[in-house]
C-alpha cells in the first residue's frame, strides 16, 4: 500500500474511533441496595455492544443533567454483558446515580484506567486489602481468582467496614470462604452489642495475616491513609513494592489524561492509574497529604 493508502486508513481509523468525552447511553436493568447508602447497579448498553473491561477499571458514570463521577466496575468479568457499580451516596452526582432506577439511562465513558493484573499473581499467595468502599473495585479480581483458583496459593481477603450495617457483599464474603478456601477476616471500627467479630483497623490484620510474603500479590483499595497503612505494613510483612498495587481514587473530570484534574507529580492518576504499583507510589505517599 502506498504511503497515501496507509493515510487513508489511519485517517478513517481515527475518524471511526468513537470520541473518548462522548458518553455511551445504558439503561438501568436491575438495581440492590446493599447498605444504607450504597447501592449496585446493573447496566446494559441500547447503542451497541457490551463493553470490554479489566478488573479495576472504572468508567465515566453521567447522570444526564446533574454529572458525571468516576465509578469502578463491580461485576464479574466472567459476565462481560452486566456491567455492574457500586455506588456510595456522598454527593449530588452519586445522589443521582444511586436513585437512578431500572428503565433510567445514564451516560457510560470507558472503561478507563489500569487494571489489578490479578493473573500475575499466579503460583504464589493473594492478599486482598479492603477498606469500605474499596472492595467493590477489588471484587471482580476476586471473582477473576475464583475462576482460576487452583493457579493460586493462599488467598486472604481482609476487609475493613465502619459498622456491621456497613459490610458490603456479606454473601459473597461468606461464599468465598465457605466455597472458594479464601481466608476472609472481617472488622470493624464500630462495633454494636450484636456484633460478635472483630473491631479495629484492617491494617493491624495484615501483621497477623497467614500469607508467604516472598511470594505474594497485595491488592489494596479503600480511603487513602488506609492505604499508606496497609502499603507500610505489607511491605514491613516483606511484600515487594511492584507486587503490591493500590487503587488512588482522587477527584476525576475528564477521565481520559486530558485536563489535569487527576494529577499527581509526573502521574495522571486517570490513565497511570487507578490502580499502580508501590514502586511508584511509595516516594509520593510519605507525605501526609499526596
Ligand atoms: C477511579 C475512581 C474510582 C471510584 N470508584 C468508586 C466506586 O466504585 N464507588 C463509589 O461509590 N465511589 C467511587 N469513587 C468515588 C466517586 O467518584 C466520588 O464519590 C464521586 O465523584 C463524588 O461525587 P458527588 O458529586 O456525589 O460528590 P461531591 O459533592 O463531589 O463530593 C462529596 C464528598 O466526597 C468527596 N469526594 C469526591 N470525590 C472523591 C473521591 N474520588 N475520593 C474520595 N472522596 C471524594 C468530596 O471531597 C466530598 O467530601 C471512585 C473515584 C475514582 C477516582
Ligand atoms: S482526570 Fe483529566 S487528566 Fe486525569
Amino acid at each position: 500500500m502506498s504511503s497515501l493508502g496507509h493515510r487513508a486508513v489511519a485517517d478513517r481509523a481515527t475518524l471511526a474511533a468513537p470520541d473518548p468525552m462522548l458518553p455511551r447511553p445504558f439503561v438501568v436493568r436491575r438495581t440492590r441496595q446493599d447498605t444504607r447508602d450504597t447501592y449496585t447497579l446493573e447496566l446494559e448498553p441500547i447503542d451497541g455492544p457490551a463493553l470490554s473491561w479489566l478488573p479495576g477499571q472504572f468508567t465515566m458514570l453521567y447522570a444526564f443533567g446533574v454529572g458525571e463521577a468516576p465509578i469502578s466496575i463491580s461485576g464479574d468479568p466472567n459476565r462481560p454483558d452486566r456491567i455492574e457499580h457500586t455506588i456510595r451516596n456522598v454527593g449530588s452526582v452519586t445522589a443521582a446515580l444511586v436513585a437512578a432506577g431500572p428503565g433510567t439511562v445514564l451516560g457510560v465513558r470507558g472503561p478507563l484506567g489500569t487494571g489489578w493484573d490479578v493473573n500475575s499473581g499466579k503460583g504464589g499467595d493473594v492478599v486482598f486489602v479492603a477498606g469500605g468502599i474499596g472492595l467493590a473495585p477489588l471484587r471482580p479480581a476476586v471473582l477473576e481468582l475464583i475462576s482460576h483458583r487452583a493457579d493460586y496459593g493462599r488467598v486472604v481477603l481482609l476487609y475493613g467496614a465502619r459498622t456491621p450495617e456497613d459490610i458490603l457483599f456479606s454473601d459473597d464474603l461468606r461464599s468465598w470462604a465457605e466455597r472458594h478456601g479464601i481466608v476472609v477476616e472481617v472488622t470493624v471500627d464500630n462495633g454494636q452489642h450484636a456484633w460478635r467479630g472483630r473491631v479495629g483497623l484492617v491494617t493491624q490484620l495484615v501483621s497477623r495475616a497467614g500469607f508467604d510474603a516472598s511470594r505474594a500479590l497485595a491488592l489494596v483499595c479503600g480511603p487513602e491513609v488506609m492505604m499508606r497503612y496497609a502499603a507500610q505494613a505489607l511491605s514491613d510483612r516483606g511484600v515487594r513494592p511492584e507486587r503490591l498495587r493500590l487503587s488512588m481514587e482522587r477527584n476525576m473530570k475528564c477521565g481520559v489524561g486530558l485536563c489535569g484534574h487527576c494529577q499527581l507529580r509526573e502521574l495522571f492518576l486517570c490513565v497511570d492509574g487507578p490502580v499502580l504499583g508501590y514502586d511508584r507510589l511509595a516516594p509520593l505517599m510519605t507525605r501526609a497529604e499526596l
